[in-house]
């Protein structure tokens, strides 16, 4: 999951390098750059809806029953990643309107917006939610080992078992 922010992150840094561009232009001189910017949100909305799936199905467990305050907490994680996908959603959507300098300013206060609110979740995730997952898979581990005996290991596979008759 860490792999993946760092790849969304990539992708919200190509997305404000496009969108200073666009504001460096001035405006109305500077059609916002719609041919690069769609394949890219495109991209981000299906990668995104697969990697917050998966962190609402595995996190959510985990975050729910290893904090005092886990289900408000989680359901806090949950809307907002709803929020980041319908602001995907919604970005898609304008840019597929036609050309103008109004939908183009929209598109900018878009782009501005979500990669602020995505930056933000996943400086949180990956400080204090990913953080308590760890500690919670790791306690998890912990309790399927018999108390006082080392961990298994497994035994080495050249090692030769006496044949009928050997003493052993
Ligand atoms: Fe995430």
């Amino acid at each position: 999951m860490r792999a993946e922010h760092a790849w969304v992150i990539e992708a919200l840094d190509a997305l404000d390098h496009e969108l200073a561009g666009h504001r460096a232009g001035g405006p109305g001189r500077s059609p916002f750059p719609v041919a690069t910017v769609r394949p890219l949100a495109e991209r981000l909305a299906r990668e995104f809806a697969a990697h917050t799936s998966a962190e609402d199905d595995v996190l959510v467990p985990l975050l729910a029953g290893g904090l005092p305050d886990g289900p408000s907490y989680v359901r806090q994680l949950v809307a907002e990643h709803a929020e980041l996908r319908a602001m995907l959603m919604a970005f898609l959507a304008t840019l597929g309107l036609p050309a103008s300098a109004k939908r183009d300013e929209q598109l900018a206060v878009q782009a501005q917006d979500f990669t602020a609110l995505m930056r933000s979740q996943i400086r949180k995730e990956e400080t204090l939610v990913f953080a308590i997952a760890e500690k919670q898979v790791a306690k998890g581990a912990s309790a399927h080992r018999t108390p006082g005996r080392p961990v298994p290991r497994e035994a080495p596979a050249s090692r030769p078992r006496p044949s009928k008759g050997e003493p052993q």
